[in-house]
């Protein structure tokens, strides 16, 4: 049997906490599901000591998914791993990963505390965390910025006080690949102990070197990747999941190990992370970016057309993108509509499919036909029905380039009906602030973007928008419509029922 690489996804708690990624339960819910699915081995499902939301979220992920083992996030204090362990303790497989910072920089500026204490406090905190948990993960901080043999005493100690995995966090994305290898090369001749250790790399991509870190890692006795869906994460993301796992599996040739992904889950989960999130995917991104398969010149074409190897490396069935744009209309019925969904990678709950059904067919009305993205857009990753404070009425707007545009808005709460009139100098605008007027809240705008989710003139729209509500952390909310007013006017009330949900 030959190496199986490890992947430990942290796209619920590295990615997540970065800024304009943040997440609600049942989103967090429906990545994590996505996440098993793929068979990700290891699911970092949040940092339950930062707030009571991400505790629970972890522990309702720890309640719900069996095929992973899952994971909190806890700093090198008691406190902190009991909120993890209080979060994981019912999942049936469970880890704590304990952090500590390593580097002069961060021991001197950050934590204030001499390397001796720094070897005091992981003795006495890995200790303490495996007093709870048999499965336990340390990280060194700032690992590639540490003196090489105070990491190799740092590990030696977290090894002894029962640490089962050692992660080597590329933490400012500082490294270059064969130097980060060489790091590798030498903690693993220089620890005692480590030889019965599962070693973790976990590179963030300020240099745009990540993944090839990663890799680089692998080729030097690393056992887990720690990645996210599309590479969110701080600054510029983390090692992105997809290509790390299709890097492995398509140049197998060259690196010798098994990876256990079902990759035909990819396009979809990264679907998933790009709705909830708002975040897109640039076209040219490798393996999930809309031109990541799409062969555009004429001699490619060409080439494809005779044999698709001339210039495909990966098959896009093997990320799992539909491979034929079935269209649908308004005569097809629930079933095709549920079996092309199925075939999409998508299996919705009888009430989630009602509801979607019923978008379908006023969609289907508006458009001659619908495609693959129409449905993705439908689908998107709605929250659950019946938790949807407000819901939109109807709404009237006047605008034009020589008045002010005015917006009536009708909303719904409950029973209660309010309409609410405002002005502005753009249609949208005046939408949104006749919603804070129904709303009475103190409601942000820090973002907002349009874009055509199909081509042709009835293409859907899908709005994005990212508010905070009396300075609350940043929501996301996602509109889709074939009007864009309306994709705005939906996106808004989407963000604002997302707040009142957390
Ligand atoms: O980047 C980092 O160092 C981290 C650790 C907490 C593992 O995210
Ligand atoms: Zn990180």
């Amino acid at each position: 049997m030959g190496r199986t690489i490890r992947i430990f996804d942290t796209t619920l708690r590295d990615g997540e906490q970065s800024p304009g990624c943040s997440m609600n339960l049942n989103e967090k819910i429906e990545v994590a599901k996505a996440l098993e699915a793929m068979k990700v081995e290891i699911i970092e499902a949040g940092f339950a000591a930062s707030s009571p939301g991400d505790a629970a979220a972890v522990a309702a992920i720890a309640d719900i998914v069996h095929g992973s083992t899952i994971c909190s996030l806890a700093r090198c204090v008691e406190k902190d791993i009991d909120a993890a362990w209080n979060a994981i303790r019912r999942a049936e497989s469970a880890r704590i990963h304990v952090f500590l910072a390593t580097s002069p920089l961060h021991m001197e500026y950050k934590l204030k505390m001499t390397p001796e204490q720094v070897i005091e406090a992981v003795a006495h905190n890995v200790a303490y965390a495996k007093s709870r948990c048999s499965d336990i993960e340390f990280s060194a901080e700032d690992a590639t910025r540490s003196d090489l043999d105070f990491l190799c005493r740092v590990f030696e100690t977290a090894i002894k006080a029962g640490a089962t995995t050692i992660n080597i966090p590329d933490t400012v994305g500082y490294m270059v690949p064969d130097e980060y290898a060489a790091r590798i090369r030498y903690i693993r001749e220089h620890t005692p102990g480590i030889e019965n250790i599962i070693l973790s790399c976990h590179m963030h991509n300020d240099l745009g070197m990540a993944v090839a870190n990663s890799l680089a890692g692998v080729q030097a006795g690393i056992d887990q990747i720690e990645c996210t869906i599309n590479g969110i994460g701080e600054r510029a993301g983390n090692a992105s999941m997809e290509e790390c796992v299709m890097a492995l599996k398509t140049r197998k040739d060259h690196f010798g190990v098994d990876c256990a992904i079902d990759t035909t889950h990819i396009y979809r989960a990264s679907r998933m992370i790009e709705t909830i999130t708002g975040v897109s995917v640039a076209p040219t991104k490798a393996i999930v970016g809309a031109n990541a398969f799409a062969h555009e010149a004429g001699i490619h074409q060409h080439g494809v057309m005779a044999n698709r190897e001339t210039y495909e490396i990966m098959t896009p069935e093997s990320i799992g993108l539909p491979k034929t744009a079935l269209v649908l209309g308004k005569h097809s019925g629930r079933h095709a509509f549920e079996e092309r969904l199925n075939e999409l990678g998508y299996t919705l709950s009888k009430e989630k499919l009602d509801k979607a059904f019923e978008k379908f067919k006023i969609l289907a009305d508006k458009k001659k036909t619908v495609k693959d993205r129409d449905l993705e857009a439908i689908i998107g990753v709605a929250p659950v029905s019946g938790a949807e404070r407000y819901t939109l009425v109807n709404f009237v707007i006047n605008s034009g380039n020589s008045i002010t545009s005015t917006a009536v808005i009708k909303m719904k709460k409950g029973d209660e009906v309010f309409e609410r009139v405002a002005a502005s100098d753009g249609p949208i605008n005046a939408a949104f602030r006749a919603i804070n007027k129904i709303v009475d809240k103190n409601i942000v705008l820090e973002d907002y973007s349009l874009k055509s989710m199909t081509d042709g003139e009835d293409a859907q729209a899908e709005a994005i928008v990212k508010i905070t509500v009396d300075g609350s952390p940043m929501v996301t909310g996602r509109g889709v419509s074939t009007d864009i007013v309306e994709a705005s006017i939906k996106a808004y009330i989407n963000g604002i029922n997302k707040f009142f949900m957390d």
